[in-house]
């Protein structure tokens, strides 16, 4: 089988051509800066340009593909910058309406999406009725389709729970938007990949939209006090309020690659449990306890474990 992974330079992405090519299947990974993508994938994935917001280069990079897998972001994510065309609607939705009909021209037999736990027509944030948007040109292509909605996912190139981790190597404390106390079902970058290279297979994954979110919900604290316990490193959580955050980093909105904006605030203090049920009752499988998962690649018992995004 020929998969093509938009996106396959990214976290998820990466961790999904991973997995397909450790499972011996033919993977194409399209970027739209394949130089830089080339660099960070096994030598066995062919890397090719696409640009998801220019149609023109899309048919070629599809030449051949019987699946194609959508894991695409806009650069930033999830922090927007509107001059540079770097929004959910022009990355997220209209270029994934551009990759669903460049593929059925070109004759691919199945998609793969990951859209995200909360997306809805009219869901009250925008982020969420652009991977609506995106899911809707999947539904609507005639062609076998698994979506997938996960939650809050985490592993070594995640570039969230990270962040706090790196805070905590240089400061006395980790600085945490709002009151932590919104609650997460976490999953594992492993059980994500597993599951999208389960379902290219499964009869069971056709034309279904599945929920996915880790065994445990827990809330945003005790995710990172897990983490830090793990990793080795007891902090404690220094919290601002996230309206007084978003004022503060309302200027750094303006420049070209903001490191926190205040919607970008919203984005990660927002609520990620799920109903698992459906995609268990479908695809029966164990999900990853948080500990375990971080396990693999924090702390001694880690070994330092690469990351395969980008
Ligand atoms: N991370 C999470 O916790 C999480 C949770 C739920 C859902 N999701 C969803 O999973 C998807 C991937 O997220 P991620 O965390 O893997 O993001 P990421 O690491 O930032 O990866 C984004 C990918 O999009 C590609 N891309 C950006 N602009 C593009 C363009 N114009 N044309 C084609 N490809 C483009 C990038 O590749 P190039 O730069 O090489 O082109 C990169 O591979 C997103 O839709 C996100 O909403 C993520």
């Amino acid at each position: 089988m020929h998969i093509a992974i938009a996106g396959g330079s990214g976290f998820v992405g990466g961790a999904i051509a991973a997995e397909l090519a450790r499972r011996g299947e033919e993977v194409v990974v399209l970027s739209h800066r394949p130089g830089a993508a080339r660099r960070h994938l096994p030598d066995a994935v062919e890397v090719r340009e696409a640009d998801a917001t220019r149609t023109e280069s899309l048919a070629a990079a599809l030449v051949g593909a019987d699946v194609l897998v959508i894991a695409i972001a806009h650069p930033n994510y999830p922090m927007e910058n509107p001059r540079r065309g770097w929004t959910f609607e022009a990355v997220e939705a209209a270029g994934t309406e551009r990759l669903v009909a460049a593929a059925t021209a070109s004759g691919v037999r199945r998609f793969f999406y990951v859209s995200g736990a909360g997306a809805a027509p009219d869901a009250p944030r925008h982020w969420f009725r652009a991977k609506w948007r995106a899911e809707e040109a999947v539904r609507g292509s005639g062609i076998t389709f698994t979506i997938l909605r996960p939650t809050w996912i985490y592993g070594p190139g995640d570039v969230s729970l990270n962040r706090f981790l790196g805070f905590a190597r240089w400061l006395p404390f980790v600085p945490m938007t709002g009151d932590g106390k919104q609650l997460l079902a976490p999953v594992f970058i492993d059980d994500v990949a597993k599951l999208a290279a389960d379902a290219l297979r499964d009869r069971a994954a056709d034309d279904q939209v599945f929920e996915l979110g880790g065994p445990e919900v827990l809330s945003m604290n005790d995710v990172l006090h897990t983490a830090l316990r793990i990793g080795g490193r007891r902090r404690p959580i220094l919290h601002a309020p996230a309206r007084l955050m978003k004022l503060v980093v309302w200027p750094l909105q303006f420049l070209p690659r903001a490191p926190l904006t205040p919607d970008a605030v919203d984005f990660v203090n927002q609520p990620a449990v799920v109903d698992t049920a459906p995609l268990l009752a479908r695809m029966p499988r164990r999900l990853t306890p948080l500990e375990e998962g971080l396990a693999t690649y924090l702390g001694r018992a880690g070994d330092r474990r690469q990351p395969t995004r980008s």
